[in-house]
């Protein structure tokens, strides 16, 4: 089968001297759930980042359905169809739950409609559905500053889910969570990969979570993967080595 999203032998630096990339090709498959380790600075934050299309890489290539991503067209597209949570979610605090969420719909809504909050009754309508599907219809109207950790989460998933994605690429996502909240997180991107196939790929610090919820698991370590392996097969102490 080939892959929805793939990032092939590529290459990558913000200086001209360093590489914070090398040689790094990840296939990312529908509904598959990828967890990226590594320690801070080893260059995960700059592969969702060259995935999502913020980044080109310096060298190789990133591939949408086995099409290269050499056009603006391309790009627009994989823009529009990855949902890139980044690390701190970036949910605006003092709006509400809804407003963040519709968010996720602008790339579909004329610019100035949206600036005056008119968003088509079918997008309110979408908003509404993915509110209620991830649990959070009873804050809609509350600010997003009045949530928990574990819901703002949901929030940010919601907001992706509007852009209706095939790939969700979420930075650091359950790192700063309870392990009962990280699960319920994880919980729902299984369900979403397993009813609809979405992709996600996850870069974290919890290795404990990778056996339960990795289809594949890699480690980056130097801007090199050092482990990459079936998630059901994968032993803490041999995340521990690779990351070491
Ligand atoms: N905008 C930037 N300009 C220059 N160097 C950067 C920039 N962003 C990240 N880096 C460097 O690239 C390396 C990898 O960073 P990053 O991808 O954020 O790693 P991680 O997410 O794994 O912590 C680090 O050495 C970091 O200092
Ligand atoms: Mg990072």
């Amino acid at each position: 089968m080939s892959s929805l999203l793939e990032a092939r032998e590529v290459w990558f630096t913000y200086d001209s001297r360093n590489y914070t990339l090398r040689d790094v090709s990840l296939q990312i498959e529908e509904g598959k759930i990828y967890m990226i380790f590594g320690r801070s600075g080893a260059g995960k934050t700059t592969l969702l980042k060259i995935l999502k299309g913020i980044l080109k890489p310096t060298r190789g290539m990133v591939f949408f359905r086995g099409q290269p991503i050499n056009s603006s067209e391309t790009a627009r597209r994989v823009y529009s169809i990855v949902g890139y949570i980044p690390q701190g979610f970036g949910i605006v605090s003092n709006v509400s739950v809804m407003d963040n969420v519709l968010v996720g719909a602008l790339s579909r809504v004329p610019i100035l409609h949206s600036l005056m909050g008119q968003f088509p009754r079918e997008e309110v309508e979408r908003a509404e559905e993915i509110i209620e599907m991830m649990g959070l219809s009873r804050f809609k109207y509350q600010k997003a500053s009045q949530l928990s950790g574990g819901q703002r989460q949901r929030v940010a998933i919601a907001r992706a889910l509007m852009q209706k994605p095939k790939v969700i690429l979420a930075d650091e996502f359950v790192s700063q969570l309870d392990l009962l909240t990280a699960i319920e997180v994880l919980d729902v991107f299984r369900r979403l990969a397993d009813e609809k196939g979405i992709a996600t790929a996850i870069t974290s610090h919890d290795i404990h979570l990778a056996s339960r919820y990795a289809d594949q698991v890699l480690v980056l370590k130097n801007g090199e993967f050092t482990l990459r392996k079936d998630g059901r097969s994968v032993s803490e102490s041999e995340l521990v080595m690779a990351l070491r």
